[in-house]
């Protein structure tokens, strides 16, 4: 069976002893524990490398879930996110330790200024030859607005309007600032930057202002991949105008595929190819010699998995308190401010709505993604099944015990992969975007939006000044 693109890979991670599989740090082989040390990185960076993955995925949060029962007692003892790290700061070593892969980072612009953060991707693009994505995200926890010294967090579909801004913000930074040989490193001449070609950003938005010139020379990609996870209604607007790749869920193909379909045509809708977004759908894929011991592997995990843990994860992602929802009470849709297509999937999407239960299950629905057990030869025929019944790109491989998941994915998936001629043999030189889309250069594509702040190029937004 062939499919006729060939997969991508992430290894979905997190600076946190516990992911999305609640518990799973307890079992007595899982080193999440170490998250807080760059050997486990370095470790996990190098396992992913071998296995050609196109890059790691950081997931990030800042806030706790302190939704289930009104406290985050439950987030803190079970290690439901929390503690978790800065994502920025484990990516250099990581960096130092791989040539090729790539590194999706995730940062909640809603808590950001345009003008350090945009140096802060430049370093990182930098420190990694290239390597760098920003998975965009807005925040859905009250618990970080709070932080934030904000009583509350931005209504969801302002959080996107002012993405849109920060976003038209940062493009000219990245992309309007530094010409091309502004820097000239010319020792005899004394001249290290030519000033004149330097330009100060003028930018009056709703949101965000900015009267300077970017702080960094331009990286590598200028821009970094741009990644994005969310997919309301108007989180697939904001995808269509911005992504280069996104990252979805969802628990059955037809949903998976309503998704990635609804986002190939906001591409379109924003006058993008509907295929210059890569898309990557979750996966927990526990694998095996044989399909007995991935089976018995399974149930071995399921034992650890946390179920206050879990409920108050999804309570804090849906913004509704699980605790008050019967044993066998099925969630009803509610309108929050939280990850509406979450609480779209969960009482609408698949055959019927979610209860305590389901959330807590070591299979499909807890995972609300493909959950695939088997032999190598029966995950792949799965993997590829997704691909094509959904159109997907690729995966992001969720962390079930680590580091012996992506382990085995490596060990036994790839090869198998590789054989069916639908996973690389090698990785192709280059920046991530253009290993992501080969033929590509290293910098944003020409239709898309941010590609309009270069200099000397046609302004399709109003030129950086
Ligand atoms: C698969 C997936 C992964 C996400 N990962 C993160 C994350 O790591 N950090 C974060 O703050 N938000 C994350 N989000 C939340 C989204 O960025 C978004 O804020 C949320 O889904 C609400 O938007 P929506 O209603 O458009 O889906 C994720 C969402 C999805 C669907």
């Amino acid at each position: 069976m062939t499919t006729r693109r060939e997969l991508r890979l992430n290894a979905f991670q997190m600076a946190s002893p516990g992911h999305t599989w609640a518990g799973l740090w307890r079992h007595p082989r899982d080193t999440g524990s170490a998250y807080n040390s760059l050997d486990y990185w370095v470790d996990l960076a190098r396992t992913a490398e071998r296995g050609l993955f196109d890059g790691i995925f950081l997931a990030d949060v800042l806030g706790q879930y302190d939704v289930y029962a009104g406290t985050a007692d439950a987030a803190l003892s079970r290690a439901a996110q929390a503690p978790n790290l800065d994502p920025f700061l484990v990516v250099p070593a990581m960096a130092q330790a791989t040539r090729h892969l790539g590194f999706g980072v995730t940062a909640n612009l809603t808590y950001e200024y345009p003008y350090p953060f945009a140096r802060r991707i430049t370093t990182l693009d930098h420190l990694t030859g290239g390597r760098v994505g920003w998975n965009i995200v807005t925040g859905y926890l009250e618990s970080g607005a709070r932080g934030m010294g904000q009583d509350t967090t931005r209504a969801h579909d302002t959080r996107y309007e002012a993405g849109d801004d920060f976003l038209e913000a940062a493009y000219k930074l990245w992309e309007g600032s530094w010409e091309a040989g502004a820097v000239r490193r010319d020792r005899a001449g004394g001249v290290f930057t030519d000033p004149a070609r330097v330009h100060r950003i003028r930018h009056d938005g709703p949101y965000y202002r900015i009267d300077g010139r970017h702080l960094a020379e331009p990286s590598p990609q200028r821009t970094p991949v741009l990644y994005q996870a969310g997919t309301s209604s108007r989180g697939k607007i904001f995808a269509g105008r911005h992504a280069e790749a996104v990252f979805l869920n969802g628990q059955t193909k037809p949903l998976a595929a309503k998704a990635v379909r609804d986002l190939r045509e906001a591409a379109r809708a924003a006058g993008r190819d509907p295929y210059d977004i890569r898309m990557f759908l979750g996966a927990t894929v526990i694998v095996a010699p044989t399909r007995a011991e991935a089976l018995s592997l399974r149930d071995e995990y399921a034992r650890y998995i946390d179920v206050e843990g879990q409920l108050a994860l999804v309570s804090g992602w849906t913004g509704i308190d699980l605790s008050a929802l019967g044993p066998d009470e099925a969630l009803a849709y509610v309108k929050t401010n939280a990850m509406q297509s979450l609480v779209e999937n969960l009482t609408q999407g698949g055959e019927r709505p979610f209860t305590r239960a389901d959330f807590a299950e070591f299979g499909p629905r807890g995972a609300r993604a493909p959950f695939i057990v088997g032999a190598p030869s029966e995950v792949a025929d799965e993997l590829v099944a997704w691909a094509e019944a959904t159109d997907a790109d690729g995966f992001n491989l969720t962390r079930a015990v680590a580091p012996e998941t992506l382990e085995a994915f490596v060990d036994l998936v790839v090869p198998e992969l590789q054989s069916r001629g639908v996973f690389k043999t090698r990785y192709a030189e280059g920046t991530l975007r253009e290993k992501l889309f080969p033929g590509s250069g290293p910098h944003l594509g020409a239709s898309h939006p941010g590609a309009g702040f270069r200099r000397g190029t046609p302004q399709a937004f109003p030129a950086a000044s």
